[in-house]
């Protein structure tokens, strides 16, 4: 099989690096990739947001299978022109990329399929939202509808803060994504992400895992793309995966279906495990970054038949096997994430992957043959161990061997499990 990866993130590399050891595989090219994934496949050329362009690349080559990692071409319809050109693809239609694309949706979604979620209302202008907001009181949660990079989301202590947080919506502080605001009610709780497969009709379920959204210690610090993560998240017990299919997943898949948007592709939940059970807090269509990374690392089986499969409507066909060991990834992020940062710093080396951990590639690229980092979120250093503890510990050891000045990482990712394997 020919595929074409889409994307250049630290999830497209390791995306990358198991497609890459499918005996499936023929030829493997990414656009537009990153120097990792280049050890796993050809980088080419054609422009993502050129729809046109991607698909006169995949006949020029006789592409079989195109995996689209990141929302943003998700949301700009390229699943849809690939596979209206004759292309099996993995990930969504645009339509069905709502569930990431608008919080609305998705909350109005849960309304109508009884799936359980915060308590909200909508608002396409500021005083209406505020009048909800000193109703309903603080602590409450104010989402720009739209993609804002993970930036919409105030989590509001007080009610000013609240207010403040709604007039910078509707004042353009991110852009088109704020023209609409969703006012949602606090969930207290532990945080896990719940990451599944769906052919449209089947879910097939694949782990868990858990973020670590804070830039700093003890989950202090403003919001980033995710610091680090690991999988499986113990929060998540036989019986919160069971109820979260039946009261979560399942009625998704067959609500999309219902309303004639299909979903097809991998999705995540995001959770929040309350005194009550599993309780939505947002769908995302793709792999996280940099959960993917763990995923990646814990999962045994052949990927690319699985990703086929999903696109091909034939999942209830496959099944993913795991290992037993858990993985955790330490995000390596250029000083002043997520705020500004140099960018060309030199990164001087990389420690050697084994079959138990690895350094993935986010932003790095090579300027005159050697390694700089040019993004926020640079490397991303993950390995596998028999405890969350354990995997810590390697993946540390190993962050301690990067030679990167500009670099720095949090020091505690996956303090929850750890602290729950110490009891
Ligand atoms: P999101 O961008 O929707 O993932 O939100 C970012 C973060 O805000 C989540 O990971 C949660 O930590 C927090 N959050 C979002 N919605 C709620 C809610 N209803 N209650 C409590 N925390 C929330
Ligand atoms: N790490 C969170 C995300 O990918 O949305």
């Amino acid at each position: 099989m020919k595929v074409l990866l889409i994307g250049s993130g630290g999830r497209e590399h390791a995306l990358a690096w198991k497609i890459a050891q499918s005996p499936l595989l023929d030829a493997l090219y990414a656009a537009p990739g990153n120097p990792g994934i280049a050890d796993h496949a050809m980088l080419v050329e054609p422009n993502v947001e050129d729809h046109a362009a991607v698909i006169a690349f995949a006949k020029e080559k006789a592409i079989d299978f195109v995996v689209i990692g990141p929302e943003a071409p998700l949301v700009a319809g390229l699943a849809d022109d690939l596979r209206a050109a004759g292309i099996a693809t993995f990930g969504p239609s645009k339509a069905a990329a709502q569930l990431e694309g608008s919080k609305g949706f998705t909350k109005d979604l849960c309304a109508r399929y009884d799936i359980p979620t915060g308590a909200y209302q909508r608002f396409k202008s500021a005083e209406p939202a505020k009048d909800y907001v000193r109703a309903q009181g603080a602590p409450i949660v104010i989402k720009a509808d739209g993609l804002a990079a993970g930036k919409g989301v105030t989590v509001a202590m007080t009610e000013a803060e609240a207010l403040a947080a709604i007039d910078d919506c509707f004042d353009g502080a991110f852009g088109a994504a704020g023209a609409e605001v969703v006012v949602e009610a606090f969930l207290d709780g532990e945080e896990a992400s719940f990451f599944c497969l769906s052919d449209g009709k089947t879910a097939l379920a694949l782990a868990t895992a858990q973020d670590h959204k804070r830039v700093g210690d003890g989950d202090t610090g403003p919001n980033t793309g995710g610091m680090g993560a690991y999988s499986p998240a113990p929060v998540m017990t036989a019986t919160m995966v069971e109820r979260t299919m039946k009261e979560i997943i399942e009625p998704t898949i067959s609500g999309m279906a219902k309303d004639g948007n299909p979903f097809s592709g991998v999705f995540f939940a995001g959770l929040m495990i309350t005194a009550k059970g599993p309780e939505l807090i947002e769908y995302n269509v793709r792999f996280g970054d940099p959960e993917c990374q763990v995923l990646m690392m814990r999962l045994k089986s052949d990927l690319l038949p699985i990703l086929y499969a999903t696109a091909t409507g034939t999942l209830d066909r496959v099944d993913a096997e795991w290992r037993d060991e858990a993985a955790l990834t330490v995000v390596l992020a250029s000083k002043g994430y997520p705020g500004a940062y140099d960018k060309n710093t030199p990164i001087a080396h990389i420690p050697e992957a084994s079959e138990e951990a690895k350094v993935f590639h986010a932003g790095t690229a090579l300027k005159d043959d050697r390694l700089v980092a040019t993004g926020g979120r640079v490397l991303n250093v993950t390995a596998l161990g028999k405890t969350v503890t354990e995997a810590q510990a390697h993946a540390y050891a190993l962050a301690d061997r990067v030679e990167w000045e500009n670099g720095f990482c949090r020091r505690d990712i996956g303090w929850q499990a750890v602290a729950r394997e110490k009891v």
